[in-house]
């Protein structure tokens, strides 16, 4: 029972297939290739517009990193969750991208900014007194660290408040797929049309070998040299870019990637609903997306573990399952018969 994370999960058939489709030939590099060009224009139909730019990344740190970079100077500070996969787990690529700005970090129940703590900070924000680092931009995630999901109107709320104090805004959608699915927002509901200047839309936990796409949104698409000197400068330029790409055009077309986190999202909502009909389980989280977050009981965490299931110790106390497009039912039967064990 492997129930350690989505990007321990096997990719889609389809993308492997779409890499050898796409080994054919000679082709332009860095980008300049059929491939890149196909998948702008799925690109520009998913999220409605044509109004934007974009790179992609082999990793989820490097897109939030390079994304961050346009969107705060060196002397500015990005408003984000405590929890945030910028803050806990990309040692400190935000900061050392962005030449030197700080996070600022504020609290929320489930991985999610409260409302009255962002509104506090910004009522403090004073980019004219000189020694505090003022807020510059606004870094949200959908999917959230804890499995939770913001409804569009709520990120379109908080990127309201955050561009009345003059920031950019940023959403880390490294599992857009699974939140999109919950709470039946389109991709451009959720970005663009919420407020959001920059996107990193994760495929990789969706079911890609590794394929982050950086979206920059209207008056970001000044910034794509930049992001692009940046990406070059950070080792960021993959050569043989079509191959990242031919991945992306798998993952979107026909919706792949919404039908597999879909699948996703129902593993771990079987999953969720195994281990809470055992007495003493609880969910810490609300399980939004492909994520279940439990507190165990010591006698159900010992059998968890004595059986070798794979899954992680969160911080603070309960279990974190995650579930993929690939878990397969084998590994949640195996679940309720050893939950059903006395
Ligand atoms: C919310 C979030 N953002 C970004 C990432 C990207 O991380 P990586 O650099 O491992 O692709 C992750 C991975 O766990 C994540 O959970």
């Amino acid at each position: 029972m492997n129930f350690s994370s989505d990007t321990a999960a096997p990719a889609h058939p389809k993308v492997i297939e779409a890499i050898a489709a796409a080994n054919q030939g000679n082709e332009p590099s860095y980008g300049g290739d059929a491939v890149t060009a196909r998948l702008r224009a799925l690109l520009a139909t998913l999220f409605e517009t044509e109004d934007f730019d974009f790179w992609i990344c082999a990793s989820g740190t490097a897109s939030n990193a390079l994304a961050l970079s346009v969107l705060c100077s060196p002397i500015g500070a990005i408003a984000c969750h405590e929890e945030a996969h910028i803050e806990r787990d990309e040692r400190g690529a935000p900061e050392f991208f962005t030449g030197g700005a700080k996070l600022r970090l504020l609290p929320g129940h489930g991985a999610q900014i409260d409302e009255e703590a962002l509104r506090q900070a910004l009522a403090l924000n004073n980019p004219d007194f000189v020694h505090e680092t003022p807020l510059e931009t606004l870094s949200l995630t959908n999917l959230t660290e804890c499995g939770t999901a913001y409804p569009a109107a709520q990120v379109a709320h908080y990127a309201e408040l955050a561009k009345a104090e003059g920031l950019n805004t940023h959403l880390d959608g490294a599992r857009l797929g699974n939140a999109l699915v919950s709470t039946g927002a389109s991709p451009a509901e959720m970005s663009w049309k919420a407020g959001i200047d920059v996107l990193t839309l994760g495929l990789t936990k969706t079911g890609a070998i590794g394929c982050e796409i950086i979206l920059l949104f209207g008056k970001m698409r000044a910034a794509f040299g930049r992001l692009q000197a940046r990406a070059k400068r950070s080792g960021h330029m993959p050569p043989k870019m079509r191959f990242l790409a031919a991945q992306a055009e798998a993952m979107l077309t026909d919706d792949l990637w919404l039908s597999l986190a879909a699948n996703a999202n129902q593993s771990a909502k079987e999953l969720a609903n195994l281990l809470c009909a055992q007495p003493g389980v609880s969910l810490a989280y609300p399980t939004a997306g492909n994520e279940v977050f439990c507190v165990l009981p010591k006698e159900i965490e010992a059998r968890i573990i004595k059986a070798g299931v794979k899954c992680y110790p969160w911080p603070g106390g309960p279990y974190r399952f995650v579930c993929s497009w690939a878990t397969p039912q084998s590994d949640l039967d195996a679940m309720r018969e050893l939950l059903a064990e006395t």
